[in-house]
C-alpha cells in the first residue's frame, strides 16, 4: 500500500457520471484521492486508512432491486462520510430516515437557502446556486439528524449528523455549476475531515522510487516499455532515477506508429533525456496478426496481447527479467472497465495495457503512474526536469494507427494515414496552434465518395480529422480551428495524398462521442 492513501479520501462509486470529478476536485488539493467500486469490503477501506470516505452520486434508487450493492459496515467507520446524491439517499436510508420518489424531478441549477450553520457551509452565503440532478428525494428524516439547506422547491438540500460527522447534499458540489462547490469540498476536507494536504508531485516521485526499489530489490532488472508518448517517457525517466540501467529501455515498432516516429522518440529520448533506449521492429507480427481484422475491440484485444508476447520475447535476450513496466494511466484503468479497484464501471474501450493484456502473462507489471491522471502526469514530468517539447506532445494511443484505421489494415491504407497526419500536424506547428490543441490527429474512414481533379472524375479516400482540448482525455471538446487554416490542411491533404479526395473536421465532443474514432 502506498503511504499517499494513509491522508487520502476514498470514494465509493454508485455509477454516477460525476464521480472522476470528485477524486479530481480533492486531487487538486494536494490530497490523494481513488474511486473504488461501491461494494467494497470493509475490510479493504480499513487497510487504506482514509481519513474520509465520499458516497457518489449514481442513476439507481436505493429501494431498486438493481441499485448497485455496498457493505453496510461502511457506516461504521469512524472518520466523516458525505454522501452526494445517491450518497444522501443511502445515508438517510441507513440511519432510519426515509426517501421517495418526488413529483419534481429537479434537474439543473436551483438556488438553495442554508437554514443552519454547518461546518460545510463555512463562509458561504446563505442562498446560492448549485447542480441539481435527482428525482428521489428525503422525506423522512433520520433521528438526530438536522435539514442544512432546503431547495428553492423546499426539497432538502442537505442535511447532516454533525455528531457522528456524517453529511449529505442532494445537489452536485464537485461540478462547476454549483458556484460555492470548491469551496463546500474544501470545508469538508480540512475543516470537517481534517486532511493535510501532502499529496505533491515532489512526494509522489520520492515514494515512487523508493517502491519501485524495493519491488525490484538490489540486482532485479525491468524491461521498461516506452512508446515515445508524455506518459512512457516520465515512466522510463522514473525507472532510471530508481534503479539506473537495470531499467531497461525498449521501444516496440508495431508497424502503426505515425511516419519516423519509433527513430524519432528513440533519437530525441537520447537527446533530452540522456537515455538510451532499444528499438525492436515487430511490425511484421502485429500486421499479420490484425490482417482482415475489422472489429475495434478485437484490433485493441490482438494489439495488447502482442505487445506482451513481444515483450517477453525480448526480456529472454537480456537473460533473467521478472518485471514489466509500462505507461499505465488511471484513465486506461477507467475507460477499459477497470481492473482491481474499479470493476463496476462500463467498457468504453479496451485500452491496450489494461483490457487487451493476457491472463497467463509471464512477466509482473510495474506500473507507477497507474493512479494519474494526464494532467498530473504532466505535473510530474515537470517536477522532474523533463524538458516541456516532450511534456507537451499530444497523446498518442498504444494500438497506435490500427484504431485510426477504420476497417481493415493494409499497407497502401497505413501510408495513406501517415501521409495526412503528418501534413495536418505539421500545419497545426506552423501555425502555432499545437500547443492550444490537447490531441490531434487523422482518421481514415472506409467510405470512397466521388470527386473531380483536373477534368477527371474521382472516387477516393475520405480522410476524418480531429482536434480536441481537454484536461485529461475523460471529457473533450472539438477546437475551433480557423477556417482559413482548416482549407489550407484540406487542400494539402487532397492535393498531395495519393488516394484521398476529401477531408471533414469532427465536430463531435466527448461525450457523447470518444476521442478516438475506435
Ligand atoms: P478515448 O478515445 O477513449 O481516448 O476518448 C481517451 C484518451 O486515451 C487514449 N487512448 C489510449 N491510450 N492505449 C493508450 O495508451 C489505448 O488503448 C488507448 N485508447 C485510447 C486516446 O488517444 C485519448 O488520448
Amino acid at each position: 500500500m502506498d503511504s499517499h492513501h494513509n491522508q487520502g479520501v476514498l470514494i465509493l462509486d454508485f455509477g454516477s457520471q460525476y464521480t472522476q470529478l470528485i477524486a479530481r476536485r480533492i486531487r487538486e488539493q494536494n490530497i490523494f484521492s481513488e474511486i473504488l467500486p461501491s461494494n467494497t469490503k470493509i475490510d479493504t477501506i480499513r487497510k487504506l486508512n482514509p481519513k474520509a470516505l465520499i458516497l457518489s452520486g449514481g442513476p439507481s434508487s436505493v429501494y431498486s432491486k438493481s441499485a448497485p450493492k455496498h457493505d453496510e459496515s461502511i457506516f461504521h467507520l469512524d472518520i466523516p462520510i458525505l454522501g452526494i446524491c445517491y450518497g444522501l439517499h443511502l445515508l438517510v436510508q441507513h440511519y432510519g430516515g426515509k426517501i421517495e420518489t418526488s413529483s419534481i424531478r429537479e434537474y439543473g441549477f436551483d438556488k438553495i437557502k442554508i437554514n443552519k450553520k454547518s461546518a460545510l457551509y463555512d463562509d458561504i452565503p446563505n442562498s446560492t446556486k448549485v447542480w441539481m440532478s435527482h428525482a428521489d428525494k428525503v422525506s423522512v428524516l433520520p433521528k438526530n439528524w438536522e435539514i442544512t439547506a432546503e431547495s428553492s422547491n423546499g426539497i432538502v438540500a442537505s442535511l447532516e449528523n454533525n455528531f457522528e460527522k456524517r453529511y449529505a447534499t442532494q445537489f452536485h458540489p464537485e461540478v462547476d455549476h454549483t458556484v460555492k462547490g470548491k469551496e463546500i469540498i474544501l470545508n469538508f476536507l480540512f475543516k470537517i475531515a481534517k486532511c493535510i494536504p501532502t499529496w505533491t508531485a515532489e512526494n509522489f516521485i520520492s515514494e515512487k522510487i523508493d517502491k519501485i526499489r524495493q519491488t525490484v530489490g538490489k540486482s532485479g532488472k525491468v524491461l521498461t516499455a516506452v512508446s515515445g508518448g508524455v506518459d512512457s517517457s516520465i515512466m522510463a525517466a522514473l525507472l532510471n532515477k530508481a534503479i539506473g540501467d537495470r531499467a531497461i529501455l525498449v521501444i516496440i515498432d508495431q508497424g502503426l506508429m505515425r511516419k519516423n516516429e519509433a527513430h524519432d522518440c528513440v533519437k530525441s529520448l537520447k537527446e533530452h533525456l540522456g537515455l538510451d533506449i532499444q528499438l525492436f521492429d515487430e511490425s511484421e507480427v502485429f500486421l499479420k496478426r490484425l490482417k482482415g481484422v475489422k472489429n475495434p475491440e478485437k484490433k485493441r484485444k490482438i494489439i495488447g496481447e502482442q505487445f506482451i508476447r513481444s515483450f517477453e520475447k525480448i526480456a529472454k535476450m537480456f537473460g533473467h527479467i521478472d518485471y514489466l513496466a509500462q505507461g499505465t494511466l488511471y484513465t486506461d484503468v477507467i475507460e477499459s472497465g477497470g481492473s482491481g479497484n474499479i470493476k463496476t464501471v462500463q467498457v468504453i474501450k479496451s485500452h491496450h495495457n489494461v483490457g487487451g493484456l493476457p491472463k497467463d502473462m509471464e512477466l509482473k507489471l510495474i506500473e507507477p503512474l497507474k493512479e494519474l491522471f494526464k494532467d498530473e502526469v504532466r505535473g510530474i514530468g515537470k517536477e522532474m526536469g523533463i524538458p516541456s517539447v516532450l511534456l507537451n506532445r499530444h497523446p498518442f494511443p498504444g494500438p497506435g494507427l490500427a484504431v485510426r484505421i477504420l476497417g481493415s489494415i493494409t499497407h497502401e491504407r497505413l501510408i495513406m494515414l501517415q501521409e495526412a497526419d503528418e501534413i495536418f500536424i505539421n500545419i497545426l506547428q506552423e501555425e502555432g496552434i499545437y500547443d492550444e490543441i490537447w490531441q490531434a490527429f487523422s482518421v481514415l474512414i472506409p467510405v470512397k465518395t466521388v470527386g473531380v481533379m483536373g477534368d477527371n472524375r474521382t472516387y477516393e479516400n475520405l480522410i476524418g480529422l480531429r482536434a480536441v482540448t481537454s484536461l485529461d482525455g475523460m471529457t473533450a471538446d472539438w477546437y475551433r480551428i480557423q477556417d482559413k487554416i482548416l482549407s489550407k490542411i484540406s487542400n494539402k491533404i487532397v492535393n498531395s495524398v495519393h488516394g484521398i479526395n476529401r477531408v471533414v473536421y469532427d465536430i463531435t465532443s466527448k461525450p457523447p462521442g470518444t476521442i478516438e474514432w475506435e
